[in-house]
């Protein structure tokens, strides 16, 4: 597989892994019941889409990372508890731009479709949390 591609999967991978951590260390700080079940939802489809990107890379001839990205320690390092949420959010809307950036220089057809409903999950999660800090006082 190109290396371009290779390198842009991988580090989707990491980012996945570390939202994934993230997001199980903030669903056991939540406070509401409905934040932490969404919280875990979200925290589970991080986890899908780094399995799935590890599976396209293999798939594709390619060597897939199993490293976890810095975001954890970005997101530690935020004092409240509303500030994590948004700083993941940022997160995940980066994510988005980078399949956005990159989707051009995608051939494979599968992966192509998985990188547009991942980006489409992105947004639909995006959204969820962001109703969820209007709703709540997290
Ligand atoms: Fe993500």
């Amino acid at each position: 597989m190109e290396n371009q591609v290779e390198e842009f999967l991988n580090a989707l991978g990491d980012a996945e892994r570390a939202g994934g951590r993230v997001l199980h260390e903030l669903t056991g700080q939540a406070r509401s019941l409905e934040l932490k079940e969404l919280l875990k939802k979200v925290a589970h489809d991080e986890g899908y889409y780094a399995g799935e990107l590890s599976h396209h890379v293999r798939r594709l001839g390619g060597n897939a990372s199993n490293k976890t990205g810095d975001f954890v320690e970005k997101v530690r390092a935020v004092g409240d508890f509303r500030g994590k949420l948004e700083l993941l959010n940022r997160g995940q809307r980066w994510v988005i731009r980078k399949i956005d950036e990159n989707l051009d220089n995608v051939s494979d057809p599968e992966l192509k479709a998985f990188l547009v409903v991942m980006a489409q999950g992105h947004e639909l999660n995006i959204g969820a949390l962001e109703q969820a800090l209007k709703a709540a006082a997290a």
